[in-house]
């Protein structure tokens, strides 16, 4: 595969109800992810969608009066629309629905059969229909006279059936041996190790059909049986390259997927099940599966019960859209769970952005307003301690990258909100209005100043792209014709051009009343 063809996923969302924040939070990190791989130059393709079929979206369905189809139309339009409210790059947006995506299932259950791996027996155990998972019975426990799963609270069913069954006891050694093979396959190494000792635990065959229902993909060749929704669902990665045509350009050039972003809890899905599928189709896994934590409203996970669920709707309205994704990208540590608060939000829109980068753009701009004539300055000679400050971006550039490629997508924010703090702290020490008499000197720092936030804002431009850009703007640059590699150069703020001060980036927040 060619290096510079990036596939990054997001899960597709249920539409049984609204989206909230946990959903907004899974399309924003792999959002940040394909601005950054696109700057970087990388081909990207970017998916996300909506997985339509199953009991849970029946029921859902049959509860509000409505054909699954109709009742579908409806909610995926609307977490389509959330894509545009949260300025999502995404190249496609699949639904599980769709006649291309039901040719691309039928194919790989075909090939499942024709390889051997599918098998006609009768199903009796335990079912979610809040998950659309299987548990074994030692996942099982009474929660206040209900059977509940510990794995992930819900409550289950007794089901007992005909069902084709795949046969993933097959796959256990494989399994293990290709995550061995693949060290990076699962990450973060927290979710790796409990993956690695449910599989060595031993894996029992899967069923992969339903019968007593018919809202899904039917079985080819036996209609009376529906393919289990995680079947169909896993499969839409595939569909949307347009799998089963292999000589297809968008097949050829961006399978494997390189990352498929997910919630913790449906990692068994996508680390254990989606690599058997695969492995027995003879298609190659994707390349990596990482599975982020949980957002918390208030400290609690969010529930209709608990009438905390975060709606990201209201968040960007109150705070805004770039301050959102900027929260949740520096303050929810990636891989484990996290909070969300207003008083969390403001603090961090105050220190990090409105005192921090916001500041250093204000500040910086207004300054060369006044004492540059608008211009960028021309006549500069770098000190050491101004190529000191613009090196520690050049020399980062390789860990900046492979930051991103590990994702320690909080590591990187970090790193470049730090640059800020620094470039803030060059500002107030060399003091450039006590440099009226020594022009070249203030020129010189108000020259690496916009240098820097040129720098600054390329590297937040994946996390905050609207805000960024208009720091750019005012630079006379524009994104769109910039990239990761630009943060190495010194002098590409071209002397002479205009400064267009787009006015203050973010307003702080006053907190006087709390
Ligand atoms: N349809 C399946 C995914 C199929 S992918 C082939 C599904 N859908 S979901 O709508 O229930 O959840 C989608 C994603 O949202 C999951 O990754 C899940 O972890 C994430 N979140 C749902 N609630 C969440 C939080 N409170 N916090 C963070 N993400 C959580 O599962």
């Amino acid at each position: 595969m060619d290096k510079k063809n990036y596939y990054i996923t997001t899960p597709i969302y249920y539409p049984s109800g609204k989206p909230h924040m946990g959903h907004a939070y899974s399309s924003i990190i792999a959002d940040v992810f394909a601005r950054f791989k696109r700057l970087d130059e990388y081909n990207v393709f970017f998916l996300t969608g909506t997985d339509e079929h199953g009991l849970k979206i029946q029921k859902a369905a049959e509860k509000n009066n409505q054909k699954p189809k109709e009742f579908c139309d409806n909610i995926s339009k609307i977490f389509f629309d959330l894509t545009k409210t949260l300025n999502l790059s995404n190249d496609d947006f699949i639904r599980t629905t769709e006649a291309r995506h039901h040719e691309s299932v039928k194919f790989l259950w075909n090939k499942l059969v024709e390889n051997n791996y599918i098998y006609l027996s009768k199903y009796n155990g335990w079912y979610s229909v809040s998950d659309e998972a299987y548990y074994n019975e030692d996942e099982i426990i009474d929660r206040d006279g209900k059977k509940v799963s510990v794995v992930s609270g819900s409550i289950v069913e007794w089901v007992e059936e005909e069902s084709f069954f795949f046969k993933l006891s097959a796959f256990k050694e494989k399994l293990l041996k290709f995550y061995s093979k693949n060290p990076y396959f699962i990450l973060p190494d927290s979710r790796k190790n409990e993956v690695i000792s449910f599989v060595k635990g031993g894996l029992k065959d899967l069923s992969v059909s339903r019968k007593s229902f018919s809202w899904g993909i039917k079985v080819p060749n036996n209609e009376t049986h529906v393919i289990y929704v995680w079947l169909d669902a896993l499969t839409n990665y595939l569909s949307a390259l347009n799998f089963p045509n292999k000589e297809d350009q968008l097949y050829k050039k961006f399978w494997p997927a390189s990352l498929h972003i997910i919630g913790k809890d449906i990692l068994r899905f996508h680390a254990i099940y989606w690599p058997a599928f695969l492995l027995a189709a003879d298609i190659e896994p994707p390349n990596r599966v990482y599975g982020h934590g949980w957002i918390l409203s208030d400290e609690k996970k969010m529930s209709k019960s608990k009438g905390n669920i975060l709606d990201p709707l209201e968040i960007i309205k109150t705070y805004g859209l770039d301050q959102l994704r900027y929260y949740l990208v520096k303050e929810v540590s990636l891989g484990n769970d996290g909070n969300i608060s207003n008083q969390n939000i403001e603090n961090c829109i105050n220190s990090d952005l409105a005192n921090n980068y916001g500041n250093l753009c204000q500040r910086t701009l207004s300054f060369a307003e006044k004492n540059c004539k608008g211009l960028i300055p021309g006549d500069i000679s770098l000190d050491d301690d101004d190529k000191n400050i613009l090196n520690t971006f050049s020399d980062n550039l390789e860990k900046i990258r492979s930051l991103i490629d590990s994702q320690h997508l909080n590591e990187y924010v970090k790193f470049v909100i730090n640059r800020s703090f620094d470039a803030n702290k060059y500002f107030n020490d060399q003091e450039p209005w006590k440099k009226k008499d020594n022009k070249k000197r203030l020129n010189t720092i108000v020259y690496v100043s916009l240098e820097i936030v040129r720098k600054i804002s390329i590297l937040l431009s994946p996390i905050m792209p609207i805000v960024t850009n208009k720091a750019l703007i005012s630079l006379g640059l524009n994104i769109k014709d910039l990239n990761i590699e630009s943060i190495k150069e010194h002098l590409t703020n071209k002397p002479g051009t205009k400064l267009r001060n787009q006015g203050i980036l973010f307003k702080k927040i006053d907190k006087s009343d709390d």
